[in-house]
């Protein structure tokens, strides 16, 4: 059947966990953008309430709940406050998350418990507290899980938030099979070294670009020489693939991974050298 390209999201309603920052904010503007109304969870009030106001100025409605993910009861009464204010919930995306890296045998139990309740856990708590909110509103629903590059290669010093995101990935497609029968759509994205106030250091309070760590000439060139498409990622390019799996360009898409990486889990250990060729060596 003939049907022309549909991307919009027209009065479904969303809730992004960590929206209020990176690539979570990117997200729910470009969900905005096509129509969607916007539930942002995120630990900062500030950050809640600046991203509500762009999404109000997009034309969609809003709402702010400052939620710490890590904390259970505050997460699932998010998730409940947001089905009672917009009488509906088509989309959840599992996005705040994060990790400073660290040898694992110097990391103490209490701090990996503290990522893993930030990077799995918490997505369990809002999936378990979104899909039966989905399932009551009878149109079934998109879960976009936001995961990493990390999930699936090797991670020395940031072991387990790359057990987290594994454990993301392989969550993605059992619950692409248990939810199916109701029209729910699982999927995940996996970015690779992404631009935002997280790997600027700009972890807490207002975002404010003015106090990011610029990266130096050397790292720069690294980067470039790393990642295939020769540049960091961009936030809103992950918003625009969050667009994608929620919609029906991708009615028949679930279960999968799409990585937001500009090529470099296919690289998969490929570098360019210093005159831009293609090594395994790097400069010997
Ligand atoms: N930026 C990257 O290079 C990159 C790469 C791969 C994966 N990711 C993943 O993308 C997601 C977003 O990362 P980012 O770089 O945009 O991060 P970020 O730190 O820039 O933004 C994260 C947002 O989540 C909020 N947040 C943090 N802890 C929270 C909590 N306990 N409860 C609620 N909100 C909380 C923060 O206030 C912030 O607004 C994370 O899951 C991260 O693992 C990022």
């Amino acid at each position: 059947m003939n049907r022309p390209p549909d991307i919009s999201l027209t009065d479904q309603v969303a809730v992004i966990t960590g929206g209020g920052g990176g690539i979570g904010r990117a997200i729910a503007l470009a969900y905005a953008s096509v129509g969607a109304d916007i539930v942002i969870a995120d630990i900062v009030p500030e950050r809640c309430e600046e991203t509500a106001a762009r999404v109000r100025e997009l034309g969609r409605r809003a709402l702010g709940i400052p939620t710490d993910v890590t904390d259970t009861e505050q997460l699932r009464a998010a998730i409940a406050k947001a089905g009672e204010h917009f009488g509906r919930l088509d989309i959840l995306v599992n996005n705040a998350g994060g990790v400073s890296p660290k040898p694992f045998l110097q990391q103490s139990e209490r701090s990996w418990r503290r990522l893993i309740d930030l990077n799995l856990v918490s997505m369990l708590t809002a999936t378990s507290a979104a899909v039966p909110l989905m399932i009551a509103g009878g149109r079934g629903g998109s879960i976009v899980n936001v995961a990493s590059i990390e999930g699936s290669r090797a991670a020395p010093n940031f072991a387990v938030y790359a057990a987290c995101k594994a454990g993301m990935l392989n969550f993605t497609r059992s619950m692409a099979l248990e939810f199916a029968d109701h029209g729910i759509r699982v999927n995940a994205i996996a970015p690779d070294y992404t631009v935002t106030p997280g790997v600027r250091g700009n972890i807490g309070g207002p975002v404010n670009p003015e106090s990011w760590r610029r990266p130096t000439a050397a790292q720069q060139e690294a980067t470039a020489r790393r990642i295939p498409l020769g540049r960091p990622g961009i936030d809103t390019e992950c918003g625009n693939i969050a667009v994608f799996l929620s919609s029906k360009m991708s009615d028949y898409v679930s279960g999968t991974v799409i990585r937001v990486d500009g090529g470099t889990y296919a690289s998969s250990g490929w570098i360019r050298n210093r005159a831009g060729a293609w090594t395994l060596t790097g400069d010997i």
